[in-house]
């Protein structure tokens, strides 16, 4: 989960590594920093700066620090082994050889031991560093960085992503996974290599994605690819369609609340590929499985993890009722741990932004290893859960920046809807009529949403208020229970607050004990079949002294006279309100959290991309 940048070309290293860990900061931001060779031209070495903190620590340091080079590595890190500190900071340098690590080394105690046995002394509680030492030892014995590291791959166990370089070879880069992503990007006369395109959309978009146990060879301006065992491999270079304004605040405070804003265009990015707008039914695009396949479908895994998981929970409510098929829908650590039965003709779908979260990952793995059929909703293109999976949907929601997942949530959401409704008409669960209406309320909502993100200025004036209570209860029945829990998650993340997602109905076997005056209930009861229901668990919540912020469907006088504040939507259908629903309790977090002073892009503990387990 941390992020890795290495440069070689005629650009300024210390710009091009700063400015991609800029970008990959959101993988991890406890410490950072860079080595990069400096000195006169025959006689260079690496000179490390690291810093304890943000990546602003790094860039205060190297203000005054200028590199004559024109290769160097760099990091942004999240802590596995050793706590966060400049001296567990990476990259880590042992005689000349670098690098930066993102992932775990397993059987790092072994290694430690055998490596203390032979004397070696350690500079960090890392084990990132017990490769550093293996690799000078072997580049001592080859004479070459590429040799040593096919000698040591073998030696390791573990998820990783290790990039390293060596100052005796000035124009090499040496990198190598089994995990965590890495990407090449191949530019005119100069190469990145890192965790993430975004680090790399500056300077290039023609990008080579490495598969676990290969590795990169980069010498000056030459790419080549091996694999573990050192045979030539062929690889596909893939351009890539995200630009570098995609990743630039855009005038606003953080990513997230740009984010938040961008999710009308995100919706409707994510339908565009899949309407026939002649017909004006729903037609899957590309989705690499057939109309067969989907018929044959008995019962739907739906797996992935945090806000992923709850955008799938919302999927469980779409696809059993417009498709009539059972959905189990499962966190992802838990599904590949649990021996899960997997019946013949059952569909694996998994959710995932990043496309790279690890558990995610490995039960997908499972699930294909069990003859299951898989299917992605990825945003991340060419990502290992969208390369892995058999079928593949892309959120086309554009770089999500804010660890907070915003739009991505809202794109999965559509494309769940679309989903579902192509498998009820496949199936021939769903008539065309039904079809049709869904579709169309469906395509309203980016013009809907417009409208309910007005409520921004509401919650920007309304945060010193609401971070003043104990916690936050937010509640819905049905399909708008997911969001419920997705509102909670938000909370906790960004405003370190206590705060519970509950199905409504389930309130008075538990929760409603933690409710008094200190206590806000968000309740979301839009006008769909649960609403009587979930309005008489309002009138229970109120009735023992919570404060009331409901969300309803237009102007709802019933609502309004129980609450202490009414926040309208647009008329929709139960399969689109989820989608509008999501807007103001994303704005709820991210303005009491930013009331609060909180990083809202960077919050404490977390990463975006969760690439350990
Ligand atoms: C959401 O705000 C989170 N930061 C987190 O729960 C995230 O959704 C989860 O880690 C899954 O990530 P993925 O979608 O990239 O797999």
């Amino acid at each position: 989960m941390c992020g890795i940048v290495g440069y070689y070309g005629p650009k300024d290293p210390k710009d091009v590594i700063v400015g991609g860990l800029k970008r990959l900061e959101y993988r991890g931001y406890d410490s950072a920093g860079v080595a990069i060779l400096d000195g006169p031209k025959n006689d260079q070495h690496f000179k490390v700066v690291r810093a304890e903190g943000k990546l602003g620590e790094l860039a205060k340091k190297l203000e005054t620090v200028s590199f004559t080079g024109h290769l160097g590595i760099g990091h942004t890190r999240w802590a596995t082994h050793g706590v966060p500190s400049e001296r567990n900071a990476h990259p880590h340098t042992v005689d000349g050889v670098s690098l930066v690590h993102n992932g775990i080394i397993e059987n790092y105690q072994d290694i430690k031991a055998d490596l203390a046995r032979e004397g070696a002394v350690f500079s960090s509680d890392t084990d990132s560093e017990l490769v550093a030492h293996l690799l000078a030892r072997k580049v001592k014995e080859t004479g070459d960085l590429f040799k040593a590291v096919e000698l040591v791959l073998p030696m390791l166990t573990g998820a990783y992503s290790i990039l390293a370089v060596w100052e005796k070879q000035p124009d090499v880069m040496v990198a190598f996974k089994n995990g965590p992503p890495l990407i090449v990007g191949v530019g005119e006369k100069e190469m990145v290599i890192a965790s993430d395109v975004q680090a790399i959309i500056s300077h290039t978009n023609k990008v080579v994605y490495l598969e676990d146990f290969e590795i990169v060879f980069v010498k000056g301006n030459d790419v080549k690819f091996f694999s573990a065992a050192g045979a030539p491999i062929k690889k596909e270079v893939v351009t890539i369609t995200w630009t570098a304004d995609q990743v630039e605040k855009a005038g606003y405070k953080h990513f997230m609340l740009k984010e938040i804003h961008e999710q009308p265009r995100a919706v409707a990015a994510a339908c565009a590929p899949h309407v026939n707008l002649e017909t004006k039914r729903v037609k899957l695009s590309d989705v690499g499985l057939s109309d067969e396949q989907l018929r044959g479908i008995e019962r739907v895994f739906i797996i992935a993890c945090g806000t992923s998981y709850y955008a799938g929970l919302a999927g469980k409510y779409l696809i059993e009722q417009l498709a009539k098929i059972p959905v189990e829908c499962d966190i992802a650590s838990e599904f590949r741990y649990r021996d899960p039965v997997i019946p013949p003709r059952s569909l694996i779908l998994t959710i995932s932004q990043s496309g790279e979260t690890a558990d995610t990952l490995a039960a997908l793995r499972l699930a294909k290893q069990a003859g299951a059929l898989t299917l992605s909703i990825c945003n991340v293109r060419a990502s290992s859960i969208d390369r892995e999976a058999h079928g593949h949907l892309y959120m086309n929601s554009g770089p999500e920046i804010g660890v907070a997942s915003t739009k991505a949530f809202v794109s999965t959401l559509a494309l769940l809807n679309l989903l579902s409704l192509y498998l009820g008409q496949v199936r021939g669960a769903l008539s065309v009529k039904d079809e049709q209406h869904a579709l169309e309320q469906l395509l309203a909502a980016p013009s809907q949403m417009e409208a309910v993100l007005a409520y921004d200025k509401f919650f920007a004036e309304a945060a010193q208020k609401l971070k003043a209570y104990k916690g936050i209860l937010f509640m819905g029945r049905g399909i708008n229970y997911p969001i419920a829990l997705e509102g909670a998650l938000k909370l906790k993340e960004l405003a370190y607050m206590h705060a519970e997602g509950y199905a409504a109905g389930e309130m008075k076997h538990g929760p409603l004990a933690l409710i008094d005056e200190r206590m806000l209930i968000v309740m979301v009861c839009p006008s769909d079949r649960n609403y009587e229901k979930t309005l008489s668990n309002l009138e229970e919540a109120r009735a023992r002294g919570g404060r009331i912020i409901s969300i309803g469907t237009g102007d709802n006088h019933a609502l309004k006279a129980v609450s202490d504040h009414y926040l309208s939507l647009p008329k929709a259908e139960w399969n689109v309100n989820p989608i509008l629903e999501s807007i103001p309790v994303q704005l709820l977090a991210y303005h009491v959290a930013n009331a609060m002073g909180h990083d809202v892009d960077q919050p404490r503990n977390l990463a975006k991309s969760v690439t350990v387990e």
